[in-house]
């Protein structure tokens, strides 16, 4: 039987960290195993939002590449490429931006809200928001569509924007008749991990993140600096285990004492200090293959190089058959008459 083909982006802006890794990540290494995945940098994506920071979104390209590397992404199993380096993705969003009215785009809530966040940043009126931003979702079907995914495996906060891709799909079939395939988004099973700050969410802006490449210098400051149970004060307190963010992270890389973690931190036979230590030394313990994989990949840049060569000419084929169907649909095939 024929794997079926996953598509699936993330943005060069930030190296990864614990929300990225058990939020996502740790997925797509179960799906690397049975499916045809192409895994997207979004450098293009990126660059919408930081158009006037190239720089930021290069260095990121590299960055993640060697992150994705270095969790297990198998090159030989997942087609690693860069967006930009696919003309075919910014081709198809010319043509799909016609199926698209502006409203429709507007009332997208992944859009709405992240206008909605720049308002709250730098004020005004949306005269701020750029073409390319209120535009991204068309991009995005583009980048799904142009490898004909079927499954998208992506957090709740997208599945507004498979559903614009649906809707261009649906839209494009029906009037150039039946060209393209519509995906199903494949939620993942973590999609939020909690930050150090007891927030809901880790993330890049609310600075309440662990990096794959913290050193334990940084580790250690920032579980140091975790939320606990309020309520516990001193050593021999008893506390909640299940409102400390100490446990959680525990509970996150499977520490095979856990069940001891919160007999002991009930019964308040446990310091917080302790607790704060063994997790920094778990979470080394967790870190230490990753960290070996990046050192590897570090010393040895011309294979990163080929890994992405190779990623991206075998995503340029697909999206090449893609544009050749969606050429003839629209009767602008010229160079292939
Ligand atoms: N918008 C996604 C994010 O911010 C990244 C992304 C880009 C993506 N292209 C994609 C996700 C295609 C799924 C499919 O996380
Ligand atoms: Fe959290 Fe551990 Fe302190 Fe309990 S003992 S509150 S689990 S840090």
């Amino acid at each position: 039987m024929m794997k079926k083909t996953i598509l699936t982006g993330i943005r060069p802006t930030g190296n990864l960290h614990f929300g990225h890794y058990f939020g996502a990540c740790s997925n797509w290494l179960k799906l690397q195993n049975e499916y045809d995945f192409y895994l997207e940098i979004a450098d293009v994506q990126a660059l919408t939002d930081n158009f006037n920071n190239p720089s930021k979104v290069r260095k990121n390209v590299k960055e993640l590449t060697l992150d994705l590397l270095s969790i297990g992404i198998d090159p030989n199993k997942v087609h690693i490429f860069i967006q930009s380096q696919i003309s075919e993705i910014a081709e198809l969003t010319v043509y799909y931006s016609n199926l698209v009215t502006m409203a429709r785009l507007y009332r997208n809530p992944t859009v709405k809200t992240e206008i909605a966040q720049k308002k709250a940043l730098f004020g005004n009126d949306g005269e701020s928001v750029t073409y390319g931003f209120v535009g991204y979702p068309v991009s995005q079907a583009a980048d799904i569509t142009a490898f004909r995914g079927e499954l998208v495996p992506v957090g709740e906060d997208q599945l507004p924007l498979i559903e614009q891709c649906r809707e261009i799909v649906r839209k494009f079939n029906s009037i150039y008749g039946l060209t393209l395939k519509e995906p199903e988004p494949l939620l993942s099973p973590t999609p939020r991990i909690k930050g150090l700050d007891g927030n809901e969410k880790m993330g890049k802006s609310l600075g309440n993140a662990i990096y794959l490449v913290d050193n334990d210098e940084t580790l250690h400051k920032k579980i140091m600096s975790a939320v606990t149970d309020p309520q516990k004060i001193k050593k021999d307190d008893k506390a909640n285990p299940e409102i400390c963010m100490v446990y959680y992270y525990h509970k996150l890389i499977q520490n095979e004492n856990l069940k001891t973690v919160c007999q002991e931190c009930k019964a308040g036979k446990r310091g917080c200090v302790a607790c704060k230590k063994e997790l920094i030394q778990k979470m080394q313990e967790f870190l230490a293959p990753i960290r070996e994989k990046r050192t590897y990949y570090e010393t040895h840049p011309e294979e990163v190089d080929h890994i992405l060569q190779e990623g991206t000419k075998i995503a340029k084929e697909k999206a090449k058959e893609t544009m050749h169907d969606v050429k003839i649909a629209m009767q602008i095939d010229y160079e292939s008459k």
